[in-house]
């Protein structure tokens, strides 16, 4: 892999709207407040369907906001430049979002009572999503096979490092009041429960007809055709030909691209790095 990203700390990040000295700044003197709702996951776990469905929440069901303003100015990532500057002018309560690892995270988080919302997904799955997207945007070196991208995973050698690290040290967070684990998988089978869960998590009490309004416009169909949340007003300098951020929506596509060899292999270091988890924590392991 040749080197056109940026490292910080051990860590591989895009060259474009990330800085080294913004990444420490936000570790070192992001100031989280009790009220902020955050929303934070490894790429590619279903982040922007977790932040359509907290905004959702938050207009009880009415689809104003998600359909007038772009999904990462709504709930900016802190860690780019982007979502950087715009969090200055963020009224309170705010909500945001954030793939960094729990290391780079900012440090004031940890002494306040701010919500986290952590969702998890089958990382064969975010393999998968994570190869097609990294394949079709310009911000990371392409892999050629997936083979290569398999291989870049396991070492950790992609945007944002090692899932098993980001997971195994999120998860030592999951006894704390304020942070909810969820995952794509149980959102998938029955995101009524869910969208439930987070509303209670959240103290926000809504009627069962504007929850039937947060699943409606949160579903599937509804973000791929919302060009507020489906990616399509990314600059073309960032993308090339046949990106669709909104790609499959399911569970257990990486059946279909594995070979038998690399389930094997994958398996494998899935035991090695996730050994002392229980089982119970990943949904994906009964499916
Ligand atoms: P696939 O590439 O497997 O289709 P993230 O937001 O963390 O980058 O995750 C992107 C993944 O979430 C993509 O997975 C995308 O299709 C899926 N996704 C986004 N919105 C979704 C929704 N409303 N329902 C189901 N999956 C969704």
């Amino acid at each position: 892999m040749s080197d056109n990203t940026l490292w910080f700390e051990g860590i591989r990040f895009p060259m474009v709207g990330f800085s080294p000295e913004l990444l420490r700044e936000v570790r070192d003197k992001f100031l989280v407040k009790d009220e902020d709702t955050i929303t934070v996951t490894y790429p590619k776990s279903g982040t922007n369907w977790l932040i359509e469905i907290v905004c959702l929440i938050l207009s009880k069901g009415d689809p104003k906001w998600v359909q007038s303003v772009p999904i990462w100015d709504r709930s900016p990532w802190i860690e780019t430049q982007h979502g950087n500057e715009l969090m200055k002018s963020q009224k309170d309560p705010r909500i945001y979002t954030s793939h960094l690892p729990l290391h780079l995270f900012p440090k004031s988080f940890f002494s306040s009572k701010a919500k986290v919302i952590y969702c998890i997904r089958n990382p064969r799955d975010v393999l998968v999503s994570g190869y097609y997207f990294t394949s079709k945007m310009k911000i990371a070196e392409k892999p050629e096979t997936l083979q290569q991208y398999m291989k870049w995973f396991l070492q950790g050698n992609v945007i944002y490092g090692s899932w098993f690290e980001h997971v195994r040290d999120w998860l030592s967070m999951r006894e704390k009041e304020n942070f909810l684990v969820l995952s794509y998988e149980e959102l998938i089978k029955d995101t009524r429960s869910i969208v439930e869960k987070i509303c209670q998590f959240l103290g926000k009490k809504l009627k069962p007809e504007e929850i039937d309004l947060v699943l409606k416009y949160s579903s599937f169909k509804f973000m791929k055709e919302n060009e507020m949340s489906n990616y399509s007003l990314l600059p073309n300098d960032l993308t090339t030909e046949g990106f669709t951020f909104l790609r499959k929506g399911v569970v257990g596509d990486w059946k279909h691209h594995f070979t038998v060899a690399q389930a094997e292999e994958f398996d494998k270091i899935y035991q090695e790095k996730m050994a002392g988890y229980p089982p119970k924590l990943f949904p994906w392991e009964e499916c």
